[in-house]
């Protein structure tokens, strides 16, 4: 057992685990920096990601990662050097970017970086960068929020998700991604989505269509549960896990878990060269382009067409050939006009959001695929509207949750599935009865008439896994539209963050 001659004396000026780091590296001080910081890595547990200057070396930032994010920026030509978790704060300059690895350690100055791996100096490697268009790096383009600028990018974001990959004509898809795991896939026998808030919600719409297209079993998990319980992975199990950023602490430890059990592991990110990809077997990239604003909103829809992109490649190497596929592909073609109907409806949600404001009680009913948008669409409305949100599917109603409706309660119904419409109409004729307003969202319905609804949205029918994906880009519109005429934050809702690197 080592012991450090510590008599903390010093007195602790904040409660935040990173100051007892700072004690530290300023305990073992002794002239040097770079020493000082690589004694003290041999005494810290758990994770960290952190750089440390010291007033007697304005030039020198000494920099150190342990499953979190360490950026480095060199810009040579102009002698600067900038330290970030993530590339995308480097915005456009050109930099050779180096990522540190799990226990580096590394000196940076204007001139370089030097770099030491396992206590051995190390050549840095640069990251190429050239995969990101320039002009995706975090711009607003005109628009007032990047969170607008990222709803409306969607008939594009989905485009780049669809492009090289999904050829309409010849109904084939191929994810040039998993080429090397042909055998591997082949024997997949079961399926497990993992990921957290926004990408969790997309596994569970991944997760139903694999049981209803490739009658496979499947199961969506929240990375923080499956992490700590006892899940039952059997051989031949596909891991998929999903992250807009790849640098999601929990999401992370669920690949290693998943891994550490026999799983397959492929990751579905966005933000490339992440760690969640350094991990998994293979990445399939979501390319719905960089997302700054911390609510997801062009990542979910693209995480979702990334899914069933997967999914139609699974089902091509296992050899499966249905008409459900073949509906599916159609629905494919139609997506981005779909999202258009939807965007083109702005001003009346934006109209309909901001009346929204005199309610106190939101509730988002759906029912099988719509359920789970239910659960995006009210995520978006409790982070940028703090409002007090309830998504469930529609049946569980009467279970509970009814005791809560009054009228001072605005239910928001999608009802986009044909068969299940009846029970929806009933649920919210139920909820309506008791006091609610509703705002009903579905095709077009002649019974189903204007005005028996406080509120009314038509969008098109095309595909019952890809219509979730309109319905949720109404509830970003909403969400952002009652967070702006309430004078919130939008971009940067308060207690969040884009990606959330610890536990
Ligand atoms: C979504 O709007 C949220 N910001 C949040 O739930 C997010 O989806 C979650 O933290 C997961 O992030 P990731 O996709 O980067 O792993």
């Amino acid at each position: 057992m080592r012991h450090l001659d510590i008599i903390l004396l010093q007195q602790f000026y904040s409660e935040t685990d990173t100051e007892v780091i700072a004690q530290l590296v300023a305990h073992l001080y002794q002239g040097d920096i770079l020493l000082a910081v690589q004694e003290a890595l041999t005494w810290l547990q758990g994770t960290w990601g952190f750089a440390v200057v010291h007033q007697l070396h304005p030039d020198q930032i000494v920099v150190a990662s342990k499953d979190s994010p360490v950026t480095v920026g060199i810009d040579l030509l102009g002698g600067q050097a900038f330290i970030a978790s993530d590339r995308k704060a480097f915005g456009q300059q050109a930099l050779t970017v180096v990522r540190l690895q799990n226990n580096d350690c590394a000196l940076v100055k204007a001139t370089g970086i030097t770099l030491w791996r396992e206590g051995k100096l190390h050549t840095p490697q640069a990251v190429d960068w050239q995969g990101i268009p320039t002009d995706d790096l975090g711009h607003k383009a005109g628009y007032a929020h990047f969170m607008w600028k990222e709803i409306m990018d969607q008939p594009q974001s989905i485009m780049q998700g669809l492009e090289g990959r999904f050829e309409a004509c010849a109904r084939h898809v191929l994810l040039s991604e998993l080429e090397t795991l042909k055998e591997q896939l082949l024997g997949v026998k079961r399926l497990v989505f993992l990921g957290c808030g926004s990408s969790y919600h997309a596994g569970q719409i991944g997760a139903a269509l694999c049981e209803e297209m490739l009658q496979l079993p499947a199961q969506a998990e929240v990375a923080s549960e499956f992490r700590y319980r006892t899940p039952l992975i059997e051989g031949e199990t596909l891991a998929i896990c999903i992250s807009q950023s790849g640098e999601t602490r929990d999401v992370i430890a669920a690949c290693q878990e998943a891994q550490r059990l026999g799983a397959l592991v492929v990751a579905l990110c966005n933000v490339n060269h992440s760690t969640l990809e350094h991990l998994a077997c293979a990445t399939v990239s979501v390319r719905a382009g960089a997302e700054v604003s911390v609510c997801a909103t062009k990542s979910f829809t693209s995480q979702v067409v990334t899914i069933v992109l997967l999914l139609l490649h699974l089902a091509t190497v296992k050899g499966i050939r249905s008409a459900r596929m073949d509906q599916l592909m159609q629905g494919l073609q139609g997506l981005t006009l779909a999202v258009e109907t939807v965007l083109a409806q702005a001003p009346a949600v934006a109209a309909c959001a901001g009346e929204a404001r005199r309610f106190s009680r939101f509730f988002f009913l759906g029912r099988c695929y719509m359920a789970m948008a239910c659960a995006e669409a009210a995520l978006k409305l409790r982070e940028v509207g703090y409002a007090d949100v309830y998504a469930l599917p529609s049946g569980e109603m009467k279970h509970g949750a009814i005791a809560l409706v009054d009228s001072s309660t605005l239910v928001i119904g999608f009802c986009g599935h044909a068969h299940v419409r009846k029970q929806m109409y009933s649920n919210l004729m139920e909820v309506q009865a008791r006091g609610a307003s509703v705002v009903l969202c579905s095709p077009e319905d002649e019974e189903m008439r204007s005005e028996l609804w406080w509120g009314r949205f038509v969008f098109p029918a095309n595909d019952d896994v890809l219509d979730p994906i309109m319905y949720v880009i109404f509830g970003q519109m909403f969400a952002y539209h009652y967070a702006l005429q309430s004078g919130f934050l939008i971009d940067c809702p308060r207690n969040l963050a884009k990606s959330v690197t610890v536990e």
